[in-house]
């Protein structure tokens, strides 16, 4: 288990990494990576879609009106910023704010991926479509899984994926609003689960010479015929 200092450091470490990346043709025209911002010991992260042009000017995730909702959601359920980590599924922002294009969240998931195994937050909070389809490996869209909790196998671990709603998307859309505000409130409630069960950690296959003949052979006649050959 790492201290919160360690994950501090080796997130800077992966900072550094993404502040230089040209891994995609969104280096030409953004002003900042915007890689992610708040504690790097938290137990729930929001994962956004990509950063607008405050975002760009700053350098910092959900600084314009959206994140002003954002925050003010946060303080509804008594957390802050320094609670909880805040990153997009893109580190740089797409011109005019277009959507991501597949070769860009191709090239940019390295970077969440990591912050996510540095992190090791219990709850994700996919904030809209974008996130929320990459993390759930699936192309259900958010209107069908907002509010849903599910315990999702990310990478090495098990954890609790619960979509939302997109603050900028709910900004012009009283219902939306309504929706995102209701499954916001919950979130204490699935904190309070705490980590869900993890996979069982990798069960080392016995050595040869510590099997009997007999499991040998029963060994060998599950082979398929090719195998048995040495033929894979
Ligand atoms: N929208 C996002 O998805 N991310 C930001 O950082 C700002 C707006």
């Amino acid at each position: 288990m790492r201290t919160a200092a360690e994950r501090r450091e080796l997130l800077k470490a992966v900072y550094e990494e993404a502040r230089g990346c040209m891994r995609c043709p969104l280096h030409q025209t953004r002003t900042t990576v915007v890689f992610g911002a708040g504690n790097a010991d938290a137990e729930l992260m929001f994962v956004g879609e990509a950063p607008g042009a405050n975002e760009d000017r700053i350098g910092l995730p959900f600084v314009g009106q959206a994140g002003k909702l954002l925050d003010k959601l946060l303080a509804e359920i008594e957390l802050d910023r320094k609670d909880v980590w805040i990153c997009n599924l893109l580190k740089c922002r797409p011109p005019q704010n277009r959507d991501p294009h597949p070769n860009e969240i191709e090239a940019c998931q390295d970077y969440l991926h990591r912050q996510l195994e540095l992190i090791e937050p219990t709850v994700i909070c996919t904030l809209g479509n974008f996130s929320t389809k990459l993390l759930r490996a699936d192309t259900t869209g958010i209107s069908r899984l907002h509010g849903r909790e599910e315990v999702r196998i990310i990478g090495p671990r098990a954890v609790r994926l619960y979509p939302l709603y997109h603050p900028a998307a709910a900004l012009y859309t009283p219902s939306m609003l309504e929706a995102l505000r209701a499954d916001f409130h919950r979130i204490p409630e699935l904190l309070a689960l705490g980590p869900p069960e993890q996979p069982h950690p990798f069960e080392p296959v016995p050595e040869v010479e510590d099997l009997t003949e007999a499991e040998i052979a029963a060994q060998d006649s599950e082979l398929e015929p090719a195998a048995q050959l040495g033929l894979f």
